[in-house]
């Protein structure tokens, strides 16, 4: 199931899926990330949770939300009941983009090209999976999966639909909540984000 250049869908087996993620050059992000990242999680999963890249941590694991801001997720996510096992979660990009300061790599946002060529490997997840409901987490996931780069402010806790003809709700991503110095700005953004994830849980009931 390689890629031809002149295909517009991935229409492997669902058993090649992630090798193929693995093993895509479809952008340059590859020549610099230790590995790509493929989403984890049940393919037939109810419930389809994307956000932007993978961190540091996640290109050397290989695993999406391993570190500090999955790790937000996962108490976030128990203190609502939902189980990230019967999740299947993913990114946007599958190769982390970032630039090396000494022995730090600090993160890149991906930019439009980027995300465009990586909506490839999105669409076949969410073709697989076939969720009732996606959560974009944060801007970059919301404008892979709408196409609309609009600021995720005016948008939080709203459902839109993705190409892919899927219902989209959109939140806040947990690196940004792990950014807000402000303990205020900071509750209020948790309080919204919990209010999405009971939604989330709702809403594929
Ligand atoms: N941030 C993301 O968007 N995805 C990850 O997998 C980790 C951090």
């Amino acid at each position: 199931a390689q890629l031809a250049s002149c295909q517009s869908v991935w229409d492997g087996p669902k058993e090649a899926l992630h090798a193929d993620i693995s093993a895509c050059t479809r952008c340059p992000l590859h020549r610099n990330a230790t590995q790509a990242v493929p989403g984890a999680g049940p393919m037939d999963a109810d419930l389809m949770i994307v956000g932007e890249q993978p961190g540091d941590i996640e290109d050397l694991s290989g695993k999406p939300f391993a570190g500090p801001a999955g790790q937000l997720f996962d108490k976030v996510a128990a203190d609502v009941g939902l189980d990230r096992q019967q999740v299947y979660i993913t990114n946007a990009v599958k190769h982390f983009k970032f630039i090396a300061r000494g022995r730090h790599r600090i993160h890149q946002r991906p930019n439009a090209s980027e995300i465009s060529h990586c909506r490839w490997w999105l669409d076949a997840e969410i073709k697989q999976v076939k969720p009732k409901l996606i959560l974009a987490m944060g801007g970059t996931a919301a404008e892979a999966l709408t196409g609309s780069r609009s600021d995720v402010l005016s948008r939080r806790g709203l459902i839109e639909n993705s190409a892919t003809g899927q219902r989209v709700l959109i939140t806040w991503h947990p690196s940004y909540l792990l950014r807000l110095g402000d303990p205020q700005a900071r509750a209020n953004a948790m309080g919204q984000f919990t209010k999405d994830l009971h939604m989330s849980i709702d809403l594929i009931h």
